[in-house]
This record gives structure tokens, sequence and C-alpha cells, in this order.
């Protein structure tokens, strides 16, 4: 029997994870796989003279490209520059590529899935959504059948690791980072995670997949967890609430409605229970009604786990291509609805002298309101939660208020 060689390009977080998985159980992948498979070369430009794999590393790109044996190769380099140069090389040749790179497959994944289509091969990038969770494919496959109406979905680790340990602990937002970067959740650079790109990049690939044209991130209305503080999130418990940074897709009759940022999630939705880097993702479809998918969202081995489930089925399938994996370009943005034009309730915590004595106002403007109780709020705050309303006409309503008071934070309710 041949043997199958692949290659590993960065030797990271996620990259020797990799490498260790498929070593540990090399047995039982190779008996699902159906053939002998051995890792060939690990490119990375560091050197790694104690490592048990050292004969495997190299520093050219080529000798991965022109060795006529590597059929499959896993990028876990992350970025776009060298990343997206050598995929779309490697995919040019004939050589599947696996990813969890979501910046790239969120930027370029329709050209990237058209040049493997084109030469027999193929991209896939279950780990780029959701570490280990399995989502791309149910995705594409298992829920093929259905109309997509809705996908929300906690898709960031690093945050929601950093909220729980404000919510339980009230652990400080920055001690929270340092504790998530530690544990090799975070991204390289960090604010990708806490600004909310991550997520984004994560919801357009799964926006994608479910609706079938490339929704690029500039599509995506974003905005991350800084600006959240423990009086929010004491605020929102006493409402019966949770803060998560969600992305949030709508199939509406006027547009896809998309989003990244934090929400209020009431304690009855299980994607408030869902805590440290754990992710969740629900999808709504027309015939199946709501899937929920669990799991951890990051780190070394959930993540491996994802990458090597992905080379076990490009090695079983070399030389054709498996999937209908695919999404059309998009030239504009036509299908995408402003996020303003559709309905939301809103969390609203203002400022004000006295503040109680603003309540008849802010009825008169927004109607029926939630005024959430605090113990030892001070009297010249207030915090409430408004009707479903056109989230433009809510900021009418607020900058008639803001006459009154000072607007100190609005957070939307999932
Ligand atoms: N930085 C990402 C997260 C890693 O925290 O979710 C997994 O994509």
């Amino acid at each position: 029997m041949s043997t199958a060689k692949i290659a590993v390009m960065g030797f990271g977080v996620v990259g020797s994870g990799t490498v260790e998985l498929f070593y540990r159980n090399k047995d039982i992948i190779e008996k699902r796989s159906g053939t002998s498979i051995d890792i060939k070369y690990i490119l990375d430009l560091r050197d790694f003279p104690d490592s048990p794999y050292r004969d495997k590393f190299t520093k050219s790109f080529d000798d991965i490209l022109n060795d006529p044996e590597v059929t499959v190769a896993a990028e876990l380099m992350g970025g776009k520059t060298f990343a997206y140069d050598y995929t779309k090389r490697l995919l040019s040749r004939g050589k599947s590529v696996v990813t969890s790179n979501k910046e790239l497959v969120a930027t370029h994944g329709a050209e990237l899935l058209r040049i493997a289509k084109e030469n027999g091969c193929n991209y896939l990038f279950e780990a780029s959504v959701g570490g280990g969770i399995p989502i791309i494919r149910p995705l594409h496959k298992c829920l093929a059948a259905n109309r997509f109406e809705k996908i929300s979905g906690i898709l960031n680790g690093t945050t929601n690791y950093i909220l729980t340990k404000m919510i339980y602990e009230q652990m400080s937002f920055d001690e929270a980072l340092a504790q998530a970067q530690a544990l090799g959740y975070a991204e390289k650079d960090p604010t990708a995670d806490v600004d909310g790109h991550d997520a984004t990049r994560k919801l357009c690939i799964l926006g994608s997949l479910a609706f079938g044209r490339h929704i690029y991130p500039e599509y995506v209305h974003c905005s991350g967890i800084r600006k959240i503080t423990l009086d929010d999130v004491e605020y929102a418990e006493n409402a019966g609430y949770a803060i998560k940074l969600i992305g949030l897709i709508e199939n509406t009759e006027s547009g896809l409605v998309a989003t990244v940022c934090p929400r209020l999630v009431s304690v009855n939705n299980p994607l408030s229970g869902v805590n440290d880097v754990f992710n969740a993702i629900a999808v709504t479809g027309d015939a199946v009604g709501d899937v929920l998918f669990y799991g951890r969202g990051a780190g070394k081995f959930p993540t491996a786990s994802a990458v090597v489930g992905d080379i076990i089925d490009a090695v079983k399938h070399a030389g054709r291509d498996i999937i209908s994996l695919n999404w059309s370009d998009s030239e504009n943005s036509d299908f995408i609805r402003p996020y303003k034009s559709a309905e939301v309730r809103m969390y609203v915590r203002v400022h004000a002298p006295e503040a109680d004595s603003l309540k008849p106002l802010i009825t008169s403007l927004f109607g029926y309101v939630d005024f959430i109780p605090r113990k030892r709020r001070s009297e010249d705050e207030l915090a409430f939660i408004t009707p479903s309303l056109v989230e433009s006409e809510i900021d009418e309503k607020l900058a008639q208020l803001s006459k009154s008071a000072e607007l100190k934070k609005k957070i939307r309710l999932l």
C-alpha cells in the first residue's frame, strides 16, 4: 500500500497540535482513511532543534510545491500574504489544501474554491469556524436540503472567555485577555478577537455557505467588546440576560442582515449558557427548524481535531473534488440590508442628575420600557430595555433623550 504524504505549513499552536495529534492517533487515522499516511514536511522559518519531528522541517515552500508525493497540505500559517500565495499555487498543482485560516477563507474563499474545483482537488476549512465543532460539513451536507433563515452564534472563544471571567469572577478585561492569550486561544494580534473581526470572518464563511454568495467582512456591521463594563454585565444579569459577542445573519425579504456585536442574550436562550472558550452556533432551516452546534471554539487540540479530520477526507478523496462546497463571488453588497433598518430591542444606560425623573420622558419616547433594577444604583444612573423598534428609530429617540441625559451605553438584544 502506498503512503499518502502530507505537509504541515506553520508550526504554531494549531500546526504543532496537528502534528502531535496526527502521530498520537496515527493508527485510527490511517484505519479511517483506508490508507497509510505520513507527514513528510513541516514548513516553518524558525528552528526546532529539540523537536521529535526535526527531520521533517523545511524553510522552503518549494520543497512542498515541487514534491509530487505530497498530495495534501495543511495551511496553518494564518494571515493573507504568504498563505494566499501558497494556497493558490498548491491548488493550481492539484494538491488539496486544508486550513484553519478564517481570514483567508473569508477574503478569498470564492476564488480558492474555484481554483480547487478547476484542478480536481479540495480546499477544506472545517477548522476555520468554531474550532473543533463540526459546522462546515453539516451546513453544506447534512442540512443542504434547507433554506436557511438565520444563523446566530458565539464564534470567538477569546471574547467568550473574557466575558465569562467578567461575569462570574468580576475579573478585569485586561487580566482575562492575558489568560486567554496564555491558553493559546487568542489570535497573534488579539485586537482581531476583541474588536470582533475574527467572529466577523467566521460569520462571513457561514453566511457564504448558507446563502451561496460571498459575504465579505466589509458587508458585516462589526463591533467588539472593549466598551462592555461590569456595570453593563450587572444590569444585564438583573434583567435576566448575559452579554455575549454574537454573530448574527438573518435572511429577510429585503435582504440579509449581518452583524457581529455584543448582545444581551436571554437566560432562556441556550447561547446565554455557553461559557469560557466554548462556541455555539444556532442554525435555523425551513425544514429542520433549530439546530445547535456546541463545543470548544479555540485551542490547540480542538482546532487540530478539525484540521486532521479534513486531512483524512482530503487523503481519502485524493484526485477528485469531493464536495459541493462552493459559493459564487459577489461583486457588490446589494443583497445585504442595512442593519439599522432591522427591528431590534436595545439595552440603554444613561446618566443624568436625578435620573429617575427621566422615566416619563423615556416612556413617552419609547412606549413600554423595562427599567432595570440594580442594588446601590446611584441616583444619576438609569438603565432600561426598549421595545422592539427599527434601529434607526431608536437612534432618533435616543438623540432626543440625549438632550436631557448623557447616553453611556446601548447594546442590542438577541
Ligand atoms: N482566536 C480565535 C478565538 C481562535 O478565540 O476564537 C479560534 O478561531
